[in-house]
């Protein structure tokens, strides 16, 4: 009853137009809804194509991304960026005029972040005296066991692209 009471109250023009208010709300959540699965669908497929490519070349896929360009550094001059993710620290040194090389900033003993020391030509770490290769990354001295992950980058134009990280499983210089 006091839904008659209701639709008589609305104007004509209502009842002649095929889609009420109700309705439109319903279809906008039913098209919001597909959209979520929809695009849950996508991220789903999307990272499954990762997994699945990674476990047929048998390593971890690493996503390309622009570090710096080749004049944006003086020789000796340093760069620090994230790469393959938000939280991985890392630091690009110009070691020479043609020669750049760029490594995890997380010590491979407690994880403390090193730093180019352009007085001695190494990577430094300040918590225990720990020092790596600018040129390898290996440890030439104090308690790391384990080399810094090496980023790996390409040159392609003028830009510095990397491209994916080589963990260096050797041990110390
Ligand atoms: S954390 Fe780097 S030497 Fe200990």
């Amino acid at each position: 009853m006091s839904l008659l009471r209701h639709r008589s109250a609305e104007p004509l023009w209502r009842e002649e137009f095929s889609v009420h208010g109700a309705d439109e709300r319903y279809v906008n959540r039913r098209q919001f809804a597909k959209f979520l699965v929809l695009t849950s669908f996508g991220m789903f497929v999307g990272n499954l194509w990762i997994l699945v490519r990674s476990w047929l070349s048998g390593r971890p896929a690493y996503p390309l991304r622009p570090v710096a360009t080749t004049d944006e550094l003086p020789v000796g001059g340093v760069k620090l960026f994230r790469y393959p993710g938000p939280e991985d620290p890392c630091i690009l040194v110009r070691t020479s005029e043609t020669g750049f090389a760029a490594y995890s900033q997380k010590c491979t003993h407690l994880s403390c972040a090193v730093y180019y020391s352009g007085e001695h030509g190494r990577l430094e770490c300040p918590c225990h005296e720990g020092y790596f290769s600018v040129a390898s990354g290996a440890v030439l001295q104090g308690p790391p066991q384990r080399p810094l992950p090496r980023v790996v980058l390409q040159r392609q134009g003028s830009h510095l692209i990397a491209t994916g990280i080589d963990l260096q499983t050797e041990g110390r210089a």
